[in-house]
């Protein structure tokens, strides 16, 4: 993880140096400090590049003094509307190259500086546990960026928090990132149970508990994998260091499919190595209860995510099997492909049943369809409570990681009915296929209030954008963290 200090400004004594400067204004504190010892050459520079300080607008000066290789002079565009996070994150690849990076932030808020850290550290993660022979040459060589600001210890108050959010981010990147041979449900349950030295309470359970509980639906899935299923719990009691106990906790509740091959409703192959991604709201939420534990956060909250391989095996299940799920209700399997919203029935029910919770959010990579309606810019979120999609909708604008509400009704629930079960596991046609797959879920949250968030088009990024470097998104971790931290703390 790129470390990331704060100290007084001062010029630095070495390295590179980052100016931040607002559209329009001259350089002013450190940087017109700068520009007084270059006897105006700043100015100048600046003048002959016709810099602006607009957004995205950056000029380069090589040592322009003994002391500093490389000056970088970032534009902000207008202050008042200031993404600090996007800032660090873009400046960030500017200077992975340089062996030590000073941006000064001087003219900010320690709040402002200490989130140029947090995208800058965002931006910097890289996923390379299986590049052996890449040459040092072509590897990032920061692995520091001092930000100095006018209050250097309120900025590192406030970029504290940020940073377990931070952790809780690369957690879920390296889960979602880790390929499907290594991360099957039984290695994901271990890798969890390393979050107690977080102070999470986590609790792991295999087929055998799990036939116990009558989670039909979810060994449904499983059957056909050699690689056996596991339920992981994981509980963070903050309320008063666990002392105090919310009466009901908040619940977060992931998909978690290590590999989706389609089952014997096989997918084409075509792509089909994205489907290791496919445990992306298990990820999320174990990532999520990281950030919460690693910053302390003061509230009880449960993760629970269902892993499971989704595999044509001998012992597969067929489309037209019946399973009955642990609430009882029976589902006619019609299309094995359409697996995440079988094992979330299943770990939602046990939720319930076990923790009685006052709200509840699901996260799943659950249809292709989302990505039809909302392409790659927006979550579909759907929701039984409009307090609650509203909070939701409010902490992706905050954090970012935007959600687009889609509908729920009467209408498309009448779709998966079935002809010999209680229900059956995919709507009629194509239309309206994320909305059926959340009307799947919605009879088996009864009544309580629930969201669903289907990221199939959010968890994964073929590019790269300012503070997520291509491949693992980790989108969600930080709006819910923000979800938590806005409404269900205290
Ligand atoms: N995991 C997929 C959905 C998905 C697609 C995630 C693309 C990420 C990217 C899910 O299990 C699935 O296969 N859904 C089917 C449902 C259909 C059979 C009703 C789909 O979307 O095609
Ligand atoms: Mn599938
Ligand atoms: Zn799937």
């Amino acid at each position: 993880m790129l470390d990331i200090a704060f100290s007084k400004p001062a010029l630095p004594k070495a390295g590179a140096l980052v100016l931040l400067i607002a559209e329009g204004a001259a350089p002013e504190g450190l940087a017109a400090q700068l520009d007084t010892e270059m006897e105006g050459g700043l100015t100048r520079a600046l003048e002959a590049a016709s810099f602006k300080g607009r957004k995205g607008q950056s000029v380069t000066l090589w040592a322009p003094v003994v002391t500093v290789t490389k000056l970088l002079v970032v534009g902000m565009g207008p202050l008042a509307g200031l993404d600090a996070e996007k800032l660090g994150g873009g400046i960030y690849p500017q200077v992975s190259g340089e062996t030590q990076c000073t941006v000064a932030a001087d003219g900010l808020s320690a709040a402002q500086a200490a989130a140029i850290g947090m995208g800058a550290a965002l931006r910097a993660y890289r996923f390379d546990r299986y590049r052996t022979t890449e040459k040092a040459e072509d590897k990032p060589k920061l692995d520091k960026i001092t930000v100095l600001a006018a209050d250097p210890s309120g900025a590192k108050a406030a970029h504290a928090p940020m940073k377990a959010v931070a952790q809780g981010v690369f957690l879920t990147r390296d889960l979602v990132s880790e390929p499907p041979n290594v991360l099957f449900p039984a290695e994901f349950a271990d890798r969890c149970k390393e979050l107690t030295k977080l102070g999470l309470e986590v609790e792991v359970l295999g087929p055998k508990e799990m036939r116990k509980l009558g989670f039909g639906a979810l060994l449904g899935v499983a059957q056909g994998s050699i690689n056996e299923a596991r339920m992981v719990v994981m509980r963070w009691n903050g309320l008063s260091g666990g002392k105090k106990k919310a009466e009901k906790p908040v619940c977060f509740i992931g998909k978690g499919v290590t590999f989706d091959t389609g089952g014997i409703s096989i997918k084409p192959a075509g792509g089909m190595e994205d489907m290791k991604w496919d445990m992306a709201g298990a990820g999320t939420v174990t990532g999520l209860m990281a950030a919460l534990a690693g910053r302390k956060a003061k509230c009880d909250v449960v993760g629970l995510i269902g892993l499971v391989e989704n595999m044509p095996g001998d012992n597969a299940q067929r489309p037209g099997d019946v399973v009955t799920s642990a609430s009882g209700q029976t589902i006619e399997v019609i299309n094995t492909d359409a697996e995440g919203r079988l094992v979330l029935a299943d770990v939602i029910h046990y939720a319930i049943e076990k923790y009685d919770p006052k709200l509840m959010v699901d996260l799943a990579t659950l249809t292709g369809a989302i990505i039809v309606a909302l392409g790659h810019e927006h979550a579909g979120l759907f929701s039984n409570d409009e307090e609650l999609a509203a909070r939701i909708l409010a902490a992706g604008l905050a954090t970012g990681e935007a959600a687009w509400r889609m509908p729920l009704g009467e209408a498309y629930d009448k779709q998966i009915k079935s002809d010999i079960a209680d229900m059956k596991n995919v709507g009629g046609g194509r239309a309206g296929g994320s909305i059926t797959a959340a009307q799947f879920i919605q009879r088996f949250v009864q009544g309580r209030p629930w969201a669903h968030l289907d990221i199939a088009g959010t968890a994964w990024s073929s590019k790269d954008a300012p503070i997520i470097p291509k491949g693992a998104t980790a989108y969600g971790v930080r709006m819910l963290d923000r979800l938590v931290a806005d409404h269900y703390e205290g």
